[in-house]
């Protein structure tokens, strides 16, 4: 017999990283729709939205009836970016099971998108993860700029060890790397982890990858090969970041769950029922997305429907 494929997580960031950077607000019912359509595909992960401030992130304002709006898969997490106590309330208040704070390996990349220094995100968030745990959620803390800042340039992985070491202090379960504006080349990301040796090992973080050059795929690749298990990506390839200028969306999930399969990993997630959700939101935003393998499952659906009229 042979042996069981390792598995490889993927938490699903669309409803979030995605929707959070749409100029057109995306109403409430298709939210939810959208929610239930990825948690339909296998996914056990799904961040679902944002408690900060609404006039930062119009697109978010409704984070309360969304949580409270969607049926619940057994099985699933759904969790939501949390930057401070009043939004850890909020949160709590509609019973997610996760939370993630968000800080940057640059000063001026922290400030522009939290308004704070990277120090007092950190103060910020300890009092926030300390409640959160007491309270049995689990709490991921992000570093955005993993690879370089859009105002600042090239960040060295010191950097984000520095920051990863403040957030583990805090208490967080989970690191996650972002590569902010999608500049990543393979070799980065070995420099990342080589950079982390004495802090992270791969395989304890997770890897947020936007594809705004098209590398996500190889960085995700070169990812695995150096141990990362667990990654993030969002439906279709939408999103990006409203402070993160020239930012575009993450690695589209159905092209992560296609590689990490092919490379003989199991993830549990069908394509084809990401497809039908990266279709659904692309419908309702009335605009196709970057998803190459988007395109192709529906180029597939295409052809077949020919055939059988
Ligand atoms: P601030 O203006 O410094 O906050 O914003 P403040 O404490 O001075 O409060 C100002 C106002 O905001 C007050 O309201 C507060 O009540 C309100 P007012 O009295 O003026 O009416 N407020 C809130 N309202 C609701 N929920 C809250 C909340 N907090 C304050 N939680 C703050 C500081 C952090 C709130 C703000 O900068 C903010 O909301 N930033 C969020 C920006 C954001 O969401 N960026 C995108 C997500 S990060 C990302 O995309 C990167 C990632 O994907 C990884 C990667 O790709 O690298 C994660
Ligand atoms: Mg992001």
């Amino acid at each position: 017999m042979s042996a069981p494929r390792q598995e490889v997580h993927i938490t699903e960031v669309g409803p979030r990283d995605g929707l959070q950077n749409e100029k057109t607000i995306v109403d409430l019912e298709t939210k939810i729709r959208f929610v239930e359509s990825l948690a339909a595909s296998g996914l056990r992960s799904i961040e679902v939205t944002s408690f900060v401030s609404p006039k930062w992130v119009p697109q978010l304002a409704d984070a309360e009836a969304l949580l409270r709006g969607i049926k619940r898969t057994s099985g699933v997490s759904y969790s939501a970016l949390v930057p401070n106590e009043q939004g850890l309330e909020r949160a709590l208040a509609v019973g997610v099971d996760a939370i993630a704070v968000f800080t940057a390996a640059s000063e001026t990349f922290a400030q522009r998108n939290i308004n704070a220094t990277i120090a007092q995100s950190v103060a910020k968030f300890a009092p926030v993860a300390q409640r959160a745990k007491a309270a049995g959620i689990r709490v991921r803390g992000y570093v955005s700029c993993v690879i370089a800042c859009p105002f600042e340039g090239a960040v060295q992985p010191i950097a984000v060890r520095d920051v990863a070491r403040m957030l583990l202090d805090i208490g967080v379960d989970e690191i996650d790397l972002g590569d902010t504006i999608g500049v990543a080349l393979p070799h980065d990301i070995e420099r990342l982890y080589a950079g982390l040796h004495d802090t992270l090992a791969p395989e304890a973080t997770v890897l947020h990858l936007h594809d705004t050059r098209g590398t996500a795929i190889a960085c995700a690749s070169k990812a695995l090969e150096l141990g990362v298990r667990h990654f993030d990506g969002s439906v279709g390839g939408l999103g990006g970041c409203p402070y993160a200028p020239g930012a575009s969306g993450n690695v589209a999930t159905e092209e992560l769950v296609t590689l990490v399969e092919q490379c003989g990993y199991s993830t549990g997630v069908s394509v084809a029922q990401l497809c039908a959700a990266g279709r659904m939101i692309a419908a309702a935003l009335g605009r196709s997305l970057p998803s190459r393998v988007l395109a192709a499952e529906s180029c597939q659906r295409a052809d077949g429907n020919a055939e059988s009229r």
